[in-house]
């Protein structure tokens, strides 16, 4: 019987994917006696996914180098030895042709190790002042800070689109809905409106994550500071901080920005999700209140007939996946000591994930609103014969005096009464009206069509035409800024 499992394959191991990495590959070499098992070595590499933010690294490491010049801290001989090195690995990684090393465990190590393969011992100054725990963060606020940058530009366009396709359809009148029942008609630039807004917050929070990314942490060291005469200050005037953390503990174990922005792009996805509900359904059959640019859509394998909303699905489905990466990160820091933890190499991938797909569905979302057709003759026909202009009626008998409860309860009668006699509101006559009220003459009818409904609701932030165009006014206003 063996006394081990699996850790006694390490030396002569017959499976051969069990054998340990060879010595003298890791970077922290010196106080061990053999390198990381197998396993072990695969299990906390993370430079499959952390490579991606390689040039933030090495901006990083250039304005460190500089610095550390700066102050004496290390030759300015070897510091541009150091700098033209990083700029050669960076020509490297842009031309695609590093190779990454997982046995050098992360980003940071393997860009390290092939500077001072390419410029010598040198290289092994660069790390002078710095742990791997203030370099991770600060390539990931560089990293965060960008993206926010670049999705609140995607926003904004998604919003400009918006726009245009609300004026392109200005009159259009739709069905409104409270609880998905008819409740009052309005104008379908007004619904898409409504987003405009909504991607107006959104850019508030990515704003307001950005200030929070837009910290420096460099400098923290492994989580004390540094005993070096470092320069924190023009580390964060060359790479464009606003800010440097003040305690170098919260500055290496911080998380919040990343969690910020989780939340932003989980609420810019909520947002996505429950347009594409309203595309799903305004595209079947049964609304046909638009129609679908075909390069938006897809078809079926087996029916030939099938012009599927998959984009509007697919971002619904996707938000849940955005959902989950902010659960996953909150998760993932709740509980942890002070400082770093290896916990928060977790940070990535969701991060990751969650810019591309919100990105993506940003791009694709704009294309697909641009090129979306309203149907305008099966709009006009949905609007026919409902009780959507039940309000108004009531709304009228206010205005003779009546008061609104018991208006309401006129009305009410009224519908039911139409109902039973498959009529609709404008079909009554003048002793049916009266039937129902004294206050109800025949002239209430003129304002149950839906254009009157629509036009009688000037009050701002309302539905009419007019309050519409004040309303595209400052949306435009609003973009501008
Ligand atoms: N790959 C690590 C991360 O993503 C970098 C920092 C590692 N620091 C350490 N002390 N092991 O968090």
């Amino acid at each position: 019987m063996k006394d081990k499992v699996f850790f006694d394959q390490q030396d002569g191991a017959k499976d051969k994917s069990l054998e340990p990495t060879k010595a003298g590959q890791v970077m922290w070499g010196g106080r061990f006696t053999k390198p990381p098992h197998r396993l072990v070595a695969a299990f906390n590499a993370s430079v499959h996914f952390d490579k991606r933010l390689a040039l933030y690294d090495i901006a990083g490491s250039t304005a460190h180098a500089r610095m550390l010049a700066n102050q004496g801290i290390i030759d300015r001989e070897d510091a541009r030895k150091i700098i033209d090195g990083l700029a050669k690995v960076r020509d490297e990684v842009d031309a695609g042709e590093f190779v990454w090393k997982e046995e050098l465990e992360d980003v940071h190590m393997n860009v390290e190790h092939r500077l001072t393969d390419l410029i010598g011992p040198v290289g092994g100054r660069l790390h002078t002042g710095r742990s791997r725990n203030d370099q991770v963060a600060l390539d990931m606020h560089l990293y965060v800070r960008e993206e926010l940058r670049a999705i609140s530009e995607l926003t904004d366009k998604l919003q400009q689109v918006l726009l245009l396709c609300a004026e392109a359809n200005i009159d259009v009148i739709i069905p409104g809905y409270t609880h998905l029942q008819r409740a009052q008609p309005v104008l379908f630039s007004h619904h898409l409106l409504a987003y405009f807004w909504m991607l107006e917050r959104d850019k508030g929070r990515l704003d307001d994550a950005l200030l929070r990314a837009d910290m420096m942490p460099l400098g923290a060291g492994a989580l004390a500071g540094t005993t070096f005469p470092i320069d924190r200050k023009q580390v964060a005037d060359e790479l464009g901080f606003a800010q440097i953390y003040e305690n170098s503990m919260d500055a290496v174990s911080d998380r919040d920005y990343l969690i910020e922005t989780l939340s932003a792009l989980s609420i810019i996805m909520m947002h996505i999700s429950r347009l594409s509900e309203e595309l799903i359904l305004w595209s079947s059959t049964e609304f046909s209140f638009v129609e679908l640019d075909d390069a938006y859509t897809t078809g079926s394998s087996i029916m030939p007939q099938k012009k599927n909303p998959d984009v509007a699905e697919l971002a619904r489905g996707k938000t849940g996946r955005v959902y989950g990466h902010l659960q996953a990160l909150l998760t993932t820091c709740k509980g942890l000591p002070l400082a770093y933890n290896k916990d928060l190499q977790e940070d990535k991938e969701g991060i990751f994930d969650a810019i591309d797909t919100v990105k993506i569905v940003l791009e694709v979302f704009g294309g697909m609103i641009e090129t979306l057709q309203v149907r305008r003759d099966n709009v006009a026909v949905a609007l026919e014969g409902d009780f959507s202009a039940a309000t108004d009626m009531a709304d009228y008998l206010v205005q003779k005096g009546v008061p609104f409860r018991q208006a309401h309860e006129i009305v009410g009668r009224i519908v039911r009464y139409c109902v039973d006699h498959q009529k609709p509101l404008v079909a009554l006559d003048a002793s049916e009206l009266k039937a129902h009220s004294d206050y109800l003459d025949v002239d209430v009818l003129a304002r149950l069509t839906p254009q009157a409904v629509v036009a009688a609701r000037k009050s701002r932030g309302g539905t009419s035409l007019s309050a519409v165009r004040e309303q595209l006014e400052r949306a435009h206003k609003v973009i501008q800024d």
